[in-house]
C-alpha cells in the first residue's frame, strides 16, 4: 500500500501529489508551515488525508519547539489557525485539529516533551483509524454493487486522497476483490486532474480497469447505459445530507438522477458536520484563476481573461441514494440517519 504521509517525529514526509502519475517523489517538510503550504498547495490533498496530514504538522511543531514552556499555549494556538487557514471546504481539517487540542487541553500540566508524546500518538492514531475506517466503508460500499458493475467516480477519493485504501476507491476495490467490478470510468476532473492524474494511476497499480473520460462525457456514456452506480468521495456532509465534494459532483449527480442511476457518497463519519445544517452554508474554497487558465505552465487561453474556480460544489441531499460510511449505509431521512451514527459513534 502506498504511504501518502509519514510522521518521523521531528519531521513529515508528504508524497507530492502534484508529481504523479510522472514521478512518485516525497517532500520532506521540517516546519509547520512548510506542512501549512503543502496543504495549500495540493501537494497533499483529499480530506481525510489533510485532516491527519495537518495533525502531524501539529505534533511536529510541538515535538521541535525550544521555546520556554510558558509560550508553548500560544504558539500551539498560532500553528493550529495557520494549518487551519489553508484550505476551507473539508470539514476533516478542522476535525483533526480540534481533536489534536483536546489532547492538549487535557495534558496540559505536562512538560513540552510530554505533551509532544501524546500528540504524536493521537495523530498516529488518527492515521491508522483512517485505514480501518475505510476498509469498512469499502466493506458496506460493495454489498450495494452487482455482478459486472461499471462504477463513475470524480475527482481521486482512493489511497492518495486517505491513509490507504480509500473511500469511494476504498468501494470499488473491496468490490474488485469480490470479482463484481467490471470497469471504472474516472472523470478527468478539471482542472487540477485529479481523476487523469491520481485515480487512473493508483487503479492501474492495482490492475482495476478504468477507462479515463473528459468531464463532459459523463452524459452520454450514461446515456449509453454504460454506468451501474456513481460513487464520489465528499470533503463534508451537511446535517441535512448535502454534500461537498470536487467541483463536477453536483452535474453528475444530476445526470444519475436523470438517468435513474445509484449515486453513491462514500466518506468517513469525521466528514458529517452536524454543526452546518445544509449544503448552502458550507464554504466553497476558489482557488487561483491560473488553475483554469493554464495547464503546467502552459497557457489554454488568453492569458488575461477572467476566470471562475470553484474547488467544490454542493450535491442536495435529495440526489444522493445513499451515504457509505463505517457504519454503514446511511439514507434519507439523512438529518435523523446521520445525527443518531454521529452522536452514537
Ligand atoms: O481538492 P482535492 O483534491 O483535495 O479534493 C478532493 C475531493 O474532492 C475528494 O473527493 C474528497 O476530499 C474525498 S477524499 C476521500
Amino acid at each position: 500500500m502506498i504511504n501518502t504521509v509519514v510522521f518521523q517525529g521531528n519531521q513529515v514526509k508528504i508524497l507530492d501529489q502534484s508529481q504523479l502519475p510522472d514521478q512518485v517523489v516525497y517532500i520532506t517538510c521540517k516546519t509547520p508551515f512548510e506542512v501549512a503550504d503543502a496543504i495549500k498547495f495540493m501537494k497533499v490533498r483529499g480530506a481525510p488525508l489533510i485532516g491527519v496530514t495537518a495533525a502531524f504538522g501539529l505534533a511536529m511543531a510541538v515535538n521541535n519547539f525550544d521555546g520556554p514552556r510558558e509560550g508553548l499555549d500560544s504558539f500551539f494556538c498560532q500553528v493550529k489557525e495557520h494549518l487551519a487557514s489553508t484550505r476551507p471546504t473539508a470539514v476533516n481539517l478542522f476535525w483533526a485539529l480540534a481533536r489534536m487540542e483536546r489532547i492538549y487541553k487535557e495534558n496540559a500540566s505536562l512538560d513540552t516533551r510530554e505533551i509532544a508524546r501524546h500528540l504524536a500518538d493521537e495523530a498516529e492514531k488518527m492515521h491508522s483509524e483512517d485505514i480501518k475506517t475505510n476498509m469498512a466503508i469499502g466493506e458496506h460500499g460493495q454489498e450495494l454493487l452487482g455482478e459486472n458493475c461499471r462504477v463513475m467516480t470524480i475527482c481521486n477519493a482512493g489511497a492518495l486522497a486517505t491513509c490507504g485504501y480509500g473511500t469511494a476507491l476504498g468501494v470499488v476495490r473491496s468490490a474488485f476483490k469480490k470479482g463484481k467490478i467490471a470497469k471504472v470510468w474516472a472523470c478527468e476532473t478539471r482542472p487540477v486532474l485529479q481523476g487523469a492524474r491520481l485515480t487512473v494511476w493508483e487503479l492501474l497499480q492495482d490492475n482495476i480497469p478504468v477507462t479515463l473520460i473528459t468531464d463532459s462525457t459523463a452524459g452520454y456514456i450514461m446515456e449509453l447505459g454504460e454506468v451501474d452506480a456513481v460513487i464520489t468521495g465528499a470533503d463534508r456532509i451537511a446535517a441535512n445530507g448535502d454534500t461537498a465534494n470536487k467541483i463536477g459532483t453536483y452535474s453528475l449527480a444530476v445526470l444519475a438522477a436523470y438517468h435513474s442511476i445509484p449515486f453513491y457518497v462514500a466518506a468517513p463519519l469525521s466528514t458529517v458536520d452536524l454543526d452546518t445544517a445544509s449544503g448552502s452554508e458550507i464554504p466553497i474554497e476558489k482557488r487561483s484563476q491560473d488553475e483554469v487558465r493554464q495547464i503546467r505552465g502552459l497557457h489554454l487561453t488568453v492569458p488575461e481573461v477572467r476566470a471562475f474556480n470553484p474547488a467544490f460544489d454542493v450535491t442536495p441531499h435529495k440526489l444522493i441514494s445513499g451515504i457509505i460510511t463505517e457504519k454503514g449505509v446511511m439514507r434519507e431521512p439523512f438529518a435523523e440517519t446521520l445525527k443518531a451514527v454521529v452522536k452514537g459513534r
